[in-house]
């Protein structure tokens, strides 16, 4: 469980994330949706204890990450976007591996681990090639499985489908549904009203580093009846650059 409260962080001249409070219960894809710039990496990061809040905090799982951002991070898998930081040299196997010694994990169950991974996201076939020449997809899911090798009970996914094609996306909301099944409580971020749609329990709408809404897919059809999705995600963003 996360309780995000009262979170902010400003850089020198942006307010990126003003104030936001929200709540993801144990076992619930919780998405983070906004346009560019609207603070869901930001916000990320900050939950990730990798950027510290300028005001705020948030508990996970009963620990406050400003008290102890050390004991947050073992209880988190996490995924950011853009430079993958996966070593060139290094095959697929030994990147992942590297993340699970460094997680303190021992070497048979990193071995285990990897092939429970390596199934689900169904990069069996380059697994022992040099991540060097990779191309982004398979990057990316190198990524993901380095981000929860250690089996983490809580998921953040910085934009986790970001420049896929259409085979791999799917790849990746099918394990994003199995983590679920398993349940992790995950958060992920995504400009995409359907891609939320598709995976979540929740979403929070997040829009000049402000959260206009958080509900149920549900409850937001109730509430705004007979609009598209994607049309209400652009009427609660829209209108207030
Ligand atoms: N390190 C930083 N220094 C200064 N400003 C920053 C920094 N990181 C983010 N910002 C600013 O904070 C705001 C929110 O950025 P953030 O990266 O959180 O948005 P985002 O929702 O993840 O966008 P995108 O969809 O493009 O990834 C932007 O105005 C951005 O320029
Ligand atoms: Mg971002």
């Amino acid at each position: 469980m996360i309780q995000v409260k009262n979170l902010s962080k400003s850089f020198k001249k942006v307010d990126a994330v003003t104030n936001i409070s929200f709540e993801v219960k144990k076992g619930v894809v919780f998405g983070l949706l906004g346009e560019n710039g609207a603070g869901k990496t930001t916000t990320l990061r900050m939950l990730a204890t990798m950027l510290k809040p300028t005001n705020g905090t948030a508990i996970v799982d009963g620990i406050d990450l400003l008290q102890h951002p050390e004991k947050v991070r073992g209880l988190i898998g996490i995924l950011f976007g853009g430079e993958t930081g996966l070593y060139d040299r290094l095959t697929a196997r030994e990147n992942i591996t590297y993340f699970g010694l460094l997680n303190g994990m021992e070497k048979l169950e990193i071995e285990r681990r990897i092939e429970e991974i390596s199934n689900m996201l169904d990069m069996n076939e380059y697994l022992d090639r040099r991540a060097g020449k990779f191309s982004k997809g398979m990057k990316q899911k190198v990524s993901i499985a380095r981000s929860i090798i250690h089996d983490p009970d809580i998921m953040l996914f910085d934009e986790p489908t970001s420049g896929l094609d259409v085979t791999s996306i799917r790849v990746v909301h099918e394990f994003i549904r199995r983590l679920k099944e398993q349940g992790k409580t995950i958060v992920f971020s995504s400009h995409s009203m359907n891609e939320v749609e598709k995976l979540c329990d929740e979403v929070g709408i997040i829009h000049k580093g402000e959260i206009v809404e958080v509900a149920t897919i549900k409850e937001l059809r109730e509430k705004y009846e007979d609009m598209e999705l994607e049309d209400i995600f652009v009427k609660l963003v829209g209108g207030k650059k």
